[in-house]
């Protein structure tokens, strides 16, 4: 049996972060986490042990090979897909648009494409350009203002017998909003379209499990959930099967090396193994590794969920502020407005006091223009696995001393 820490060593954690001895409160974790040492010494490793192009005959072919499947292996693990199902690509954004247009290619006048007022723009930019491309209608699932939610009413409204694929979040990175993913996917399926998950902020803050989300497809992002640069899409191999993107003649044909352009960043594969491994080992040390990655995410998930509720105690404290984060159900990330001052400037007084907490809209463009906030957004405060109580006095203590200031 499976079982989680019963008590959250958050110093534990921090010790294994070398960037956190710079002495900066992080709250910038939605943008890119910091990395434990054990993923930095994978990355390390795998450039410094001898390495070659995948293949068998050499130990070095042999190395480059192993690693690769350990990745698969690992962010399969991590959202309970199928290794054979897993992409690797730069980035979420690389990978999306190179998704949307192989399955665009199957799409034409009549058809619809489904997107939210709740997503980054590398969820809904790709959708938009290629669906317009073929000649494709796109339809908006609105995101409701006042609360924050993208409701199943709201996407109901906009689907159709005619919709082919409906992109939505996991969680916002702007508000961190967690829609209900199952109700929205079911309703896609229902109209007949694929799902296609941004998983990129979700899968840093909770367990996934991309059947249970009805995901067709999920994507997310290694450097936001403790690993390296780069990211990965999910699906099962029987759908990627049916998907031909444009690739080079010599280069195999088979799924899902068919989606990976060239060669892969072997260093950052095994980067983002270490960072899988790193979350797991959250979860103690008994049973296999999808059960210890559960309990690691849960346990991390109620140590987010108690550091926000200080933030947000704290914060509803201070004179003229507003929050934007009020979803029922929503990931440690807090998007914030001030009465007197601009969010920069706020940010800018807290970095001097090595409070890192940026202030913009994050690529959330939508989000934050449904929101009345323009192009602008706000305060994005972000709990991570090493955030702890002394970050959120920093944090706190300097919106004080930010918001004294006449
Ligand atoms: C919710 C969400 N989706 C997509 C992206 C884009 O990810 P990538 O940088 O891997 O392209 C981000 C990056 O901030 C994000 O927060």
């Amino acid at each position: 049996m499976t079982t989680a820490r019963t008590t959250y060593d958050v110093a534990a954690v921090r010790a294994d972060f070398p960037a956190l001895r710079a002495g900066a409160a992080h709250f910038d974790g939605p943008g890119g986490s910091q990395v434990p040492r054990q993923v930095a010494e994978a990355v390390a490793a795998t450039l410094t042990a001898p390495i070659a192009n995948r293949g068998q005959v050499t130990a070095a072919e042999r190395h480059a090979d192993a690693v690769v499947h350990a990745a698969r292996a690992a962010v399969a693990d991590l959202v309970a897909g199928d290794p054979g199902g897993v992409v690797f690509g730069r980035s979420m954004t690389q990978l999306t648009y190179d998704l949307s247009r192989t399955l665009a290619a199957g799409w034409g006048p009549g058809d619809e494409v489904v997107v939210t007022r709740l997503d980054h723009d590398a969820n809904v930019r790709p959708w938009v350009q290629a669906a317009t491309a073929r000649g494709a209608t796109v339809r908006w699932a609105d995101l409701d203002p006042d609360t924050g939610e993208l409701t199943a009413e709201a996407l109901a409204a906009v689907l159709s017998d005619r919709t082919r694929l409906v992109a939505l979040p996991g969680a916002s990175n702007l508000i961190g909003t967690r829609p209900d993913v199952a109700a929205l996917t079911a309703l896609a399926h229902r109209a007949g379209a694929l799902a296609y998950v941004d998983g990129v902020h979700l899968t840093a803050h909770a367990p996934v499990d991309v059947a249970a989300l009805g995901a067709d497809l999920y994507a997310c992002s290694p450097y936001k959930f403790l690993g390296p640069h780069l990211g990965c899409a999910v699906a099962a191999p029987s759908l990627l099967e049916t998907l031909h993107p444009d690739k080079l003649l010599p280069s195999t044909d088979a799924v899902p090396e068919r989606f990976e352009l060239g060669t892969l960043p072997y260093e950052l594969l095994a980067g983002t193994t270490a960072a899988v491994d790193y979350l797991a080992g959250l979860g103690g040390d008994d049973g296999d590794r999808r059960g210890r990655l559960v309990a690691g995410l849960t346990a991390v998930e109620a140590h987010e969920d108690r550091l926000r509720e200080r933030v947000e105690e704290g914060v509803a404290e201070l004179p003229g502020v507003t929050s934007w984060s009020r979803a029922a159900h929503r990931t440690p990330t807090l998007l914030y407005t001030f009465a007197d001052r601009p969010a920069a400037e706020v940010s800018r007084a807290l970095a001097q006091r090595g409070v890192n907490a940026p202030a913009g809209s994050f690529y959330a463009i939508e989000v934050s223009r449904r929101l009345g906030l323009g192009d602008t957004g706000g305060l994005r405060v972000g709990l991570a696995p090493y955030s702890d109580d002394d970050d959120v006095d920093r944090l706190l203590d300097g919106l004080r001393a930010a918001l004294a200031q006449a």
